[in-house]
């Protein structure tokens, strides 16, 4: 081995000493800076020597530029799920029916049940070969370069003690407080939030790009071992080696040797899993003894030594001061109940979602009854429930549905087979044309910055009432409008201009017709590649071509034969909107940033963010979704993400501000 080979080896393992110092035992030796400048030593000789190459070096923590496949894997044992159990007296009949079976002693462990994703990982020769999800319980996804960005998975195993094959299962977790990060950074992306903790982590393990991946710093626990030849006869043990060896198990996982210890176990950690990290949504108990294992054997779905007990949901009791009705883009009419304030699983609630009709009737809601309510897994919590025992004797008033619109007075219609009322007042109901000209101004529709304050402005002074009048905003209108200072009514006036050239199937998505998501939008533009195709497309047309469902084709149809559409979509072709696809990105204009890398941050005052995307591909440069040591630049405008500023200054990557990047361009 030369120097070279010999100094990579040296930083690699280093490296990894220290990922697992920070990630698995929380104990860092270092601090950040240092580590990320061995990281860019490292980054710099491998980039150098690209023959020394390896997937398990802790460079590829930061994500890959090879695409995910997310081929389809057999799992070699199948990953069965677990019988649930939701009372004391259900684990006691587990106890007593594993006490009969095995007519002998035995001990159960008791773990915390982690509410993530599964994932099982094979290690070969003590290195990370393959991480596979459950999928259906017999096959499931290689997500392996997803895994590896993880920093608390070892990719390489310590001790020499390990099989040299086996399996590992556990997992894989977005800790709470990254998920609350995460949201806030997308609700300012304009994007929508994960409803939980564990959607954000399914979805974060299934992107493409693993650099995304690893910027939203995932965790894992493991909670079994399989293989031919494990160290131990018994799970805990096992656990324990594991832990010797890199992994990260938990330090709540107990032996119990009777039933009132599982009980003092579960009352424990119901109460105490509130200061955890990451979310848990019960205790998984196991029989310890392997051979006892497979002596009890398992059920085609789960096995019989061991049980999940779920804790029950967290619940508040506060009273219902109201029901108010919101209308929404479609007309829908959805109500929402105002609460007395109540403290739920550390946030205050003020509201719930009372999503239709069928929820007011069900628990024969009154105003002033106390309502239970409960967060089940999601954000906004739902009423569960109503104490009827504390209503007063006398009457009270019974919440019931609207028949008119709260805004515009409008009768509601309800259609056969929907539990929602519309308003049919397209045209004239205010919160209806609001919320279409917000939709149309979106980031994925015309990306023009329009807030939901200027949005009601430019409706309630009469200077928009649909989407074409923003075209014929003069600048002095929109300098007219309150809170609008020279600047910002210049950059919205420029950002309405720039949206002229925004393509066919983003203008499509922004019509707002029924149905018509981002993603249906381009497959309609695909096979109707212009609007004066589009416009005279008949519904059995529609959906002959390009897997155009009934409702999809319908929703077309309709539009389009209301002339008060039609002539919003010609004005807007007049005002020079592209109306088919094809006009596309521009050819490249040249290579001044070939081969850089460039993260966007921050709001900009001369261009829209995706203008200057396209400028940075235009010119030969690339884009990237975070910051990382293959960042060359940060295009940084205003509110530049805090977290984004201290990794780009610890990694020594220049931040540039809009007129330095515009002047590389005009060097
Ligand atoms: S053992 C055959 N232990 O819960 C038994 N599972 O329905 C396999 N889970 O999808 C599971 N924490 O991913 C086990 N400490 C724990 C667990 C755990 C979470 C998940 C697991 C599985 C589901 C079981």
């Amino acid at each position: 081995m030369n120097e070279t080979e010999a100094l990579i080896h040296k930083l690699r393992r280093e490296l990894e000493e220290h990922n697992y110092r920070y990630y698995v035992l929380s104990s860092p030796t270092i601090t950040d800076r240092d580590f990320d400048l061995l990281m860019k030593e490292l980054e710099e000789l491998e980039a150098a020597h690209p023959e020394y190459h390896s997937p398990f070096s802790p460079t590829q923590r930061l994500g890959s530029d090879l695409r995910n496949d997310f081929e389809q894997v057999a799992h070699r044992y199948p990953m069965l799920s677990l019988s649930n159990t939701y009372s004391e007296e259900e684990v006691s009949e587990f106890y007593d029916r594993v006490a009969r079976s095995l007519n002998d002693d035995f001990e159960i462990v008791a773990e915390m049940k982690y509410d993530g994703v599964s994932i099982s990982l094979i290690y070969r020769d003590g290195r990370l070969l393959r991480a596979v999800t459950r999928g259906d319980g017999s096959r499931g996804d290689d997500v392996t370069i997803n895994v590896r960005t993880i920093r608390s998975i070892p990719l390489r195993l310590l001790g020499d003690d390990y099989p040299s094959e086996f399996e590992v299962r556990g997992e894989i977790l977005l800790p709470i407080a990254e998920f609350e990060r995460l949201n806030r950074e997308r609700e300012l992306a304009d994007e929508a939030p994960f409803a939980n903790p564990r959607n954000a982590a399914a979805g974060t393990l299934k992107q493409q790009d693993s650099h995304i991946v690893a910027a939203r710093k995932l965790d894992a626990f493991f909670y079994a071992i399989l293989g031919e030849a494990l160290p131990c006869n018994n799970h805990y043990d096992n656990l324990r080696k594991a832990r010797s060896w890199g992994f990260k198990i938990s330090d709540a996982t107990r032996k119990c040797g009777s039933i009132h210890d599982v009980f003092a176990y579960l009352n424990h950690w119901d109460v105490e899993r509130k200061a955890l990290p990451v979310g848990t949504d019960g205790v998984v108990l196991k029989v310890n003894s392997l051979a006892q294992q497979s002596a009890l054997g398992a059920t085609s779905k789960s096995p019989r030594w061991a049980i999940a007990y779920k804790f029950a949901a967290e619940r508040a009791v506060t009273r219902l001061k109201s029901v108010s009705f919101q209308v929404g883009r479609s007309g829908a009419v959805t109500p929402v109940a105002n609460l007395e304030p109540v403290l739920l699983s550390g946030t205050t609630i003020k509201r719930a979602s009372l999503h239709n009709e069928s929820i007011i009737e069900r628990y024969d809601l009154c105003i002033g009854d106390m309502v239970y309510i409960e967060k089940g897994g999601e954000i906004i919590p739902k009423i569960v429930g109503v104490d009827t025992d504390a209503r007063p004797a006398g009457g009270m008033r019974r919440v019931s549905f609207v028949k008119h619109c709260p805004k515009c007075g409008s009768e509601l219609f309800r259609p056969e087979n929907e539990a929602a009322h519309y308003c049919p007042n397209r045209w004239e109901c205010a919160p209806q044309i609001i919320a279409s000209i917000e939709h149309f101004a979106s980031r994925k529709a015309m990306d023009i910055r329009i807030g939901p304050e200027t949005a009601e402005d430019l409706y309630h002074r009469g200077l928009v009432r649909n989407v074409a009048d923003l075209y014929g905003l003069s600048l002095d209108d929109l300098l007219r409008l309150p809170r609008k200072g020279d600047r910002s009514a210049g950059n919205l006036f420029e950002s309405i201009e720039e949206s002229k050239s925004v393509p066919f199937e983003r203008l499509l998505f922004a019509l707002g017709i029924k149905h018509v998501g981002e993603t249906v939008a381009k497959r309609v533009v695909e096979a109707y590649p212009s609007i004066s195709l589009l416009r005279p497309a008949t519904t059995e047309e529609l959906e002959a071509v390009g897997n155009i469902g009934k409702h999809i084709a319908q929703s077309l149809v309709d539009y389009f034969s209301d002339e008060r559409n039609i002539s919003i979509v010609d004005r807007l072709a007049s005002y020079g909107l592209r109306m088919s696809a094809g006009e596309g990105p521009v050819a490249p204009r040249s290579s001044k940033l070939e081969g850089l890398g460039f993260v966007i941050s921050g709001t900009f005052s001369k261009h829209s963010r995706d203008a200057y995307k396209q400028m940075i591909e235009q010119h030969g440069g690339h884009n990237l979704a975070s910051v990382s040591a293959k960042t060359d630049y940060i295009l940084a405008g205003e509110n530049m993400g805090p977290s984004k500023l201290a990794r780009a200054l610890s990694l020594g990557i220049r931040i540039l501000n809009e007129d330095e990047f515009l002047s590389m361009l005009t060097e």
